[in-house]
């Protein structure tokens, strides 16, 4: 058996692959277009694993979704391609009403000629599962209470409103078409292989690097974090034994303003690699620029996954976040090929 995931070699991607051959024996087709934030290095441990499969390819090239589709017959495909950086869709939101709202909408098109045709029980067993975000309910007041699947969804920037689209698309296909669809919306991931444009991966490489450890407005802005191998987990359960047609919110159960976020970056390295002057690497926080239109905050309540699906996040905040900075430090090299590359035009323009 196959299942094809697409948006495979960026940072949830491709973590979901990797972990998938940890626990199970099923071959994977990669699709990714390659995009700036899609990197092949991050699947290149499985460069010699016979069960995994890379195609380059757009989830809006028809043609070629269906020749894969026909091709290796996959049983489920997991959706996570997008454009996903709020920022870039706020200077550029072109890139993200193609991909996220024209490409999963001709996605969803290849994938019903494909299983409207299939047999019988592939038919009843069939998933597609839509992976979207948190942000599509917009913006948290402090004393509301956390996103419930029963929230209104009130998308504030180009992402959010263009994965808003793309997650009513995938309603409507199952609604009308009785496409067997599940989405889940997600909270902030951290964890290895993040672009380096993200707050984390941005604050520990700018933190070892000496540089300024940005921080938009006043720093107060709250995000609920998970761990990315916990989210991968929810996906893999949410795959098994999730209600077609149903969607669940995932989060880590796990608030923090973004200063509490960098500060601990900062103590963490403080401890694991202090400064040559032994100063805390916090003094290299800095407030910058707000971001248009920030959401001051994000939170999930995940009990509906929790009750129904038996999942719960493994990792707290501290030890993944020890982790995820050994990760970066050990993994050097895979930053400077980022940062040489397209991400170092982006950042000088942005931060210069
Ligand atoms: P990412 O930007 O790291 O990876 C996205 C991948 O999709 C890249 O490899 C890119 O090359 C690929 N891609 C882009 N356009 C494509 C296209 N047209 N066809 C094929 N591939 C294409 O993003 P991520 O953080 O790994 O997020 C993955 C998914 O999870 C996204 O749908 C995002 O909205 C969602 N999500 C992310 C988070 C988070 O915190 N990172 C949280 C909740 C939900
Ligand atoms: O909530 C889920 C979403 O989380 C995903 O759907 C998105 O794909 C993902 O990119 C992420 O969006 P955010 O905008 O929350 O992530 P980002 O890491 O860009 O920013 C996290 C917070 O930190 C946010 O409040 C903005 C702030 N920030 C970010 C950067 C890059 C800073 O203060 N300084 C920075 O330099």
């Amino acid at each position: 058996m196959t299942i094809l995931v697409t948006g495979a070699a960026g940072f949830i991607g491709s973590n979901f692959v990797m972990e998938w051959f940890d626990s199970k024996d099923e071959n994977i087709i990669s699709l990714d277009k390659l995009t700036y934030a899609g990197n092949l290095e991050n699947l290149s441990s499985l460069s010699k694993d016979k069960r995994h499969f890379f195609i380059k390819g757009d989830i809006g090239d028809s043609e070629l979704i269906s020749s894969i589709l026909s091709e290796y017959n996959p049983r489920a495909i997991i959706n996570f391609a997008a454009e996903s950086h709020v920022d870039r869709s706020i200077s550029t939101p072109e890139n993200f009403i193609q991909t996220n709202i024209l490409g999963t909408f001709k996605l969803l098109q290849s994938t019903l000629m494909y299983w409207k045709d299939l047999e019988k029980n592939d038919k009843k067993d069939f998933r597609f599962i839509h992976i979207s975000t948190d942000e599509v309910y917009g913006d948290l007041k402090a004393e509301s209470s956390k996103f419930t699947e029963e929230n209104r969804y009130i998308p504030n920037s180009p992402y959010s409103a263009s994965k808003a689209s793309s997650d009513h698309l995938v309603r409507a296909w199952y609604h009308t078409y009785k496409l067997p669809v599940i989405t889940t919306n997600c909270s902030n991931n951290y964890g290895s292989f993040q672009f380096p444009e993200k707050l984390i991966p941005l604050g520990i490489i700018n933190a070892i690097n000496d540089k300024q450890i940005p921080l938009y407005g006043d720093g107060l802005q709250v995000r609920d974090w998970l761990y990315v191998k916990d989210h991968c987990e929810a996906i893999r359960v949410v795959l098994e034994n999730g209600a077609i047609g149903q969607t669940y919110n995932i989060g880590g159960n796990n608030e923090k303003t973004n200063i509490e976020v960098v500060e601990l970056i900062c103590k963490l390295l403080d401890d694991i690699q202090p400064r040559t002057d032994n100063v805390s690497h916090s003094r290299q926080i800095s407030f910058v620029k707000d971001r248009q239109g920030h959401d001051r905050r994000y939170a999930i309540d995940s009990s509906k996954i929790y009750k129904e699906l038996n999942w719960k996040p493994k990792e707290n905040f501290d030890s993944g976040m020890k982790k995820t900075i050994k990760w970066y430090l050990e993994n050097n090299k895979w930053v400077k090929n980022i940062i040489n590359g397209n991400y170092k035009k982006w950042i000088d323009k942005h931060y210069s």
